[in-house]
């Protein structure tokens, strides 16, 4: 395990809370290890360390973008570095998401990508790569209200119209969740697959539909995450452990694990129901 050392070239605030803050590293290895929904550990030191997924990285340019949302010390620490300071890195870890041709082909098919809220975020580096298949693709963005909007403007220069955006109380968009507009999409269109990073309500919501309609799903969920090494079972979910056998699972997976959208576990270890 080594740390990466990463210089703060730019800094982005995208909508209320939501940053995106863009690095350059010299480890061109680092880089090449990433794949869509891998996470990296942040330290900052003094701080705290916790995971993000990329939502951006070039091996070319030698940078990586980590877009996250304000929810304690350690992501305001990070909102606030101005640029030239440096902060570090490890990994990158976990799974990430699966794209193959066996598991997309389908045809005049659709492939959809459903994001809600930050998690729209580690989907960007996904939709890339499914943009490189031969595929139908459509993404739907879900949020709160409009103040919490980010990254259209990426999504229409990647996709065109091919998105809906969708807000809980209708202030952009179609009124509704991501779910509302994923379930009306299935009414309407033939579904391949789906793949979907976003509040885990929102997705155990959308692996019952999914399950129902027989729509075969990959998903990344959030645990917490401590060691990031398989070694110390902060991040166990019935069994598997986040950092190692996720943070992407299938629908088979999704559908043995009890605690999914049931429980979660606190920083300390204790198992508490999911609000
Ligand atoms: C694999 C993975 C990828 C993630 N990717 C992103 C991302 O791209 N963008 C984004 O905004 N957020 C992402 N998160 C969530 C992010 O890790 C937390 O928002 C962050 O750790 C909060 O830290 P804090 O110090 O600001 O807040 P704190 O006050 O320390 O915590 C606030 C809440 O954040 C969560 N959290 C805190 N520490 C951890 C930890 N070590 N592991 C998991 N959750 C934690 C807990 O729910 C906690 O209640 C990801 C989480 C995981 C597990
Ligand atoms: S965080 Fe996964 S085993 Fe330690």
């Amino acid at each position: 395990m080594y740390y990466v050392r990463c210089s703060l070239k730019s800094k982005r605030e995208e909508a209320k809370d939501i940053f995106s803050c863009t690095f350059s590293l010299n480890d061109i290895k680092f880089l090449q290890r990433l794949m869509p929904g891998r996470f990296v550990m942040v330290w900052l030191p003094g701080i705290d360390e916790f995971p993000l997924s990329p939502s951006d990285y070039n091996v070319s340019n030698s940078t990586l973008r980590l877009t996250f949302k304000v929810r304690g010390l350690g992501t305001r620490s990070l909102s606030s570095l101005s640029v030239g300071s440096s902060i570090f890195i490890r990994g990158p870890y976990g799974n990430g998401f699966r794209v193959s041709k066996h598991i997309l082909q389908g045809g005049s098919k659709l492939v959809l990508v459903a994001g809600g809220g930050i998690g729209l975020a580690p989907l960007i580096p996904l939709i890339k790569d499914l943009l490189q298949q031969d595929v139908k693709l459509h993404v739907v963005c879900g949020f709160r209200s409009s103040n919490e909007v980010f990254f259209i403007n990426e999504i229409t220069n990647l996709l065109g119209d091919s998105h809906t955006v969708s807000t809980d109380d209708g202030s952009l968009g179609v009124k509704g969740t991501v779910v509302d507009v994923v379930q009306n999409l299935l009414n309407k269109r033939k579904v391949s697959y789906v793949y979907a990073c976003g509040p885990e309500m929102m997705l155990y919501k959308l692996h019952r539909v999914l399950l129902d309609k027989g729509v075969p799903h990959q998903m990344s969920v959030e645990r917490y995450v401590k060691c990031a090494l398989g070694i110390c079972g902060a991040c166990v979910i019935d069994g598997l452990r986040l950092c190692k056998e996720g943070p992407v699972f299938n629908d088979v997976h999704l559908k043995g694990l009890k605690e999914f959208g049931r429980y979660k576990r606190s920083a300390s270890g204790v198992r508490e129901p999911l609000l």
